[in-house]
C-alpha cells in the first residue's frame, strides 16, 4: 500500500517551484481534439489526472506525442471513435469535457455519465441544459449519455447555478455552434480563462471569460496552435498554507498573484506575512496566529478546492473560527482524520467551528480526496511524531513530485510502498 511517512516539526524554508495548471489542462486537452492540425500544448501538469486524459485522446484515436513530461502534441485527425469508454470516467471526472469538444467538433458524442464522488453529488444538469440549448439531442440511456445535433444553434444560455464544468463544456460547444451564444451567470476561475485563451488561440471567437457574461460567436473550424498553461493556483495556494500552519519561510514561484488574492486575504487576516512579487508570492508564518472565518465561494470569492488546507491552518490559530463550505456539501470528511490528530472541530452540516490548538500529533490517517489528501499532509510537517498517510492515490491525482518539492524545503516526509519499510517508523 502506498503511504507517505511524515516526521512532523521539521523547518519548512526555501522556495518552490509551481506547476501546470491541472484544472485548466484537463479542458484545454478536452478541446485539443476540436481541429485537425498539430496543437502544441506546454507546461502540463505530470499528475495521474492528467495523464488519464492523454490516455483518453489516444484511446478515442488521435496522435499523443509526450514530447517530454511537461509537453504534449496532438494531432486529431485520425479520430476514429466518438465513444468515451467507461474506464476512464471512472478514474477522471472531467472525462465528460469531451461531450463539449466531440458535440463541437463532430456533432456526436457518447460519454459515460459521471456519478457522484467524495465531495458530494455533483449533477451535470447545467451541462444539459446548455447543450440542448444550442440544439443539440441528449439521450441518456445504460450509463452513457448520448448527444447528436444535424446543426449546432447559438442561444442565450443562463446557468442556474455558478459551474466551471458546465461553463467550460457549453462554451467548447458553443465555438463551433452557428451563430452567437451568450452564456449568463458564467464561473469566472483563472481556468476558464485559460480555455477560453487556448480556444481563441485555435481561432474561435470567445469573448468576455473571466466575467459571469460570456460571448461566442461560432466558427465552421478550428486551427493548430501552441499555447502554454498558466500556473496552478490551488498547487500554489497549497504551499502558502503549508507555510502559515507549519510557520515556515516558502517562497512560492512561478504564480500569479492576482489568482490567490482571496487566500493571501485570509492569510493576512491570520497574521501571516505576504509579499506579493511580479510571478511569486513569500510566506512567512507568524508565530501566534489568529481565527478568521472563511466561506468557500465562486472565483474570485475563497476556492472550495483550497478550503481543508486553510482549514489545518486555521486548526492551529488561536480562538475559535468558522469555516463555511457553500460549494460541495460532503467536503469536511477529513476533519475526522485530523481529529485523531488533535485537532478540536465540530462539523454541523456544512459548516465548522474550528477551536484552535498548538499543535497536531502524529498517527495513522487516510487521505479520503485530493485536497484534503494535501492537508492532511500539512497537518502531518506540524504535528508531533510520525504521521502515515495512506490514501495517497489522491494525491498523486493532482500534486505533482509533492514528496519531493516538500523535501526540497526540508520537510521529512518518504513515500513507501510497504508499511514496513519507513526509515521513520
Ligand atoms: C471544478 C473543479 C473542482 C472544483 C470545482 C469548484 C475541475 C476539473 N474541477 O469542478 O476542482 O472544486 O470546480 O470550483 O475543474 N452543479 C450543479 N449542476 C451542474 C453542475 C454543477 O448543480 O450541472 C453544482 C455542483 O454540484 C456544485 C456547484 O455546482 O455544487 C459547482 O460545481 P462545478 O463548478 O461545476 O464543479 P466542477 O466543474 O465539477
Amino acid at each position: 500500500m502506498e503511504q507517505y511517512v511524515i516526521r512532523g516539526g521539521s523547518e519548512l524554508k526555501g522556495e518552490v517551484v509551481i506547476g501546470g495548471a491541472k484544472n485548466a489542462a484537463l479542458g484545454i486537452l478536452a478541446a485539443s481534439i476540436m481541429t485537425d492540425e498539430d496543437v502544441l500544448i506546454e507546461n502540463i501538469p505530470n499528475v495521474n489526472d492528467i495523464n488519464v486524459m492523454l490516455e483518453a485522446i489516444a484511446h478515442l484515436g488521435a496522435k499523443v506525442d509526450r514530447i517530454d513530461e511537461h509537453n504534449v502534441r496532438i494531432n486529431a485527425s485520425t479520430i476514429s471513435s466518438y465513444e468515451v469508454n467507461d474506464d476512464y470516467m471512472r478514474r477522471i471526472r472531467a472525462s465528460y469535457y469531451f461531450i463539449g469538444s466531440m458535440l463541437g467538433k463532430y456533432k456526436c458524442a457518447k460519454v459515460p455519465l459521471p456519478g457522484g464522488c467524495a465531495i458530494g453529488a455533483r449533477p451535470i444538469d447545467q451541462h444539459i441544459k446548455g447543450f440542448e440549448a444550442l440544439n443539440a439531442k441528449i439521450n441518456i440511456s445504460r450509463g452513457y449519455l448520448s448527444t447528436e445535433a444535424k446543426a449546432l444553434k447559438g442561444a442565450h444560455i443562463y446557468f442556474d447555478v455558478v459551474t466551471v464544468g458546465a461553463t467550460i463544456n457549453v462554451m467548447m460547444a458553443a465555438c463551433m455552434a452557428e451563430g452567437q451564444t451568450i452564456i449568463e451567470n458564467a464561473a469566472r476561475e483563472p481556468h476558464i480563462v485559460d480555455v477560453a485563451n487556448f480556444l481563441n488561440s485555435m481561432g474561435a471567437k470567445i469573448k468576455g471569460a473571466g466575467t459571469d457574461t460570456i460571448r461566442i460567436k461560432g466558427v465552421s473550424k478550428l486551427h493548430g496552435t501552441q499555447y502554454t498553461i498558466i500556473p496552478d493556483q490551488i498547487e500554489a495556494g497549497t504551499f502558502m498554507c503549508m507555510a502559515a500552519a507549519c510557520r515556515g519561510d516558502i517562497l512560492i514561484k512561478n504564480v500569479i498573484p492576482k489568482h490567490l488574492e482571496s487566500i493571501t486575504a485570509k492569510l493576512l487576516e491570520m497574521g501571516n506575512v505576504v509579499q506579493e512579487f511580479d510571478e511569486a508570492v513569500r510566506v512567512i508564518g507568524a508565530e501566534h496566529q489568529r481565527h478568521t472565518d472563511v466561506k468557500t465561494l465562486p472565483y474570485p470569492g475563497f476556492p472550495t478546492d483550497m478550503q481543508p488546507q486553510i482549514t489545518v491552518a486555521l486548526a492551529l490559530a488561536e480562538g475559535a473560527s468558522i469555516v463555511t463550505e457553500s460549494v460541495f456539501e460532503n467536503r469536511f470528511k477529513y476533519v475526522d482524520e485530523l481529529g485523531r490528530m488533535g485537532a478540536d472541530i465540530r462539523v454541523e452540516r456544512n459548516v465548522a467551528v474550528v477551536d484552535g490548538i498548538k499543535r497536531f500529533s502524529g498517527t495513522s490517517i487516510s487521505a479520503p480526496d485530493l485536497r484534503a489528501g494535501a492537508a492532511l499532509v500539512i497537518a502531518a510537517l506540524q504535528a508531533e511524531g510520525v504521521t502515515h498517510i495512506d490514501g495517497i492515490g489522491f494525491i498523486k491525482r493532482g500534486y505533482e513530485e509533492f514528496d519531493k518539492k516538500i523535501r526540497a524545503l526540508g520537510g521529512v516526509i518518504e513515500y513507501i510502498n510497504d508499511p514496513n519499510k519507513s526509515e521513520y517508523a
